[in-house]
């Protein structure tokens, strides 16, 4: 009985040590998209030009749909969208990028 518990512990300690830190890493993502980002896009919208939302459909329509596009967007800025260049690092940007792209495919729900 004791062992069982012994290795019944160990799994869920493991499994927290092998979760943790996508978890902590996602969390950061959304923080960083909330404190950069959500002022224009809040819930994946855009407030500056309502056609250039981060839906699914918007991001396909102006070529949007792919991290390599969001990141160099990001990156460089785009008329009233501001470049990140200098402010975010390039694993910050891709994180973003991979982040609109993951919460436009759930609908931004
Ligand atoms: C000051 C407001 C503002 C902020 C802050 C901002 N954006 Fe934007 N964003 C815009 C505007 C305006 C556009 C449309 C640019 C254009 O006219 O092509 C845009 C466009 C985009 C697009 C393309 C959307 C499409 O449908 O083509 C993506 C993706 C995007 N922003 C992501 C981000 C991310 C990620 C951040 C944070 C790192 C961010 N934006 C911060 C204003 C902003």
């Amino acid at each position: 009985m004791k062992k069982i518990v012994t290795i019944l512990v160990s799994a869920i300690a493991f499994l927290i040590l092998v979760t943790t830190p996508v978890a902590a890493s996602t969390m950061e993502t959304a923080t960083l998209f909330t404190n950069n980002c959500a002022g224009c896009h809040i819930n994946g919208g855009n407030i500056v030009r309502r056609g250039k939302s981060l839906k699914s459909k918007a991001l396909k329509k102006f070529g949007m749909d792919s991290t390599d596009a969001i990141a160099s967007l990001i990156k460089n800025g785009q008329y009233a969208m501001p470049a990140y260049k200098g402010r975010l690092t390039e694993q910050q940007i891709l994180d973003v990028s991979a982040y609109v792209l993951e919460q436009a495919k759930r609908n931004w729900k």
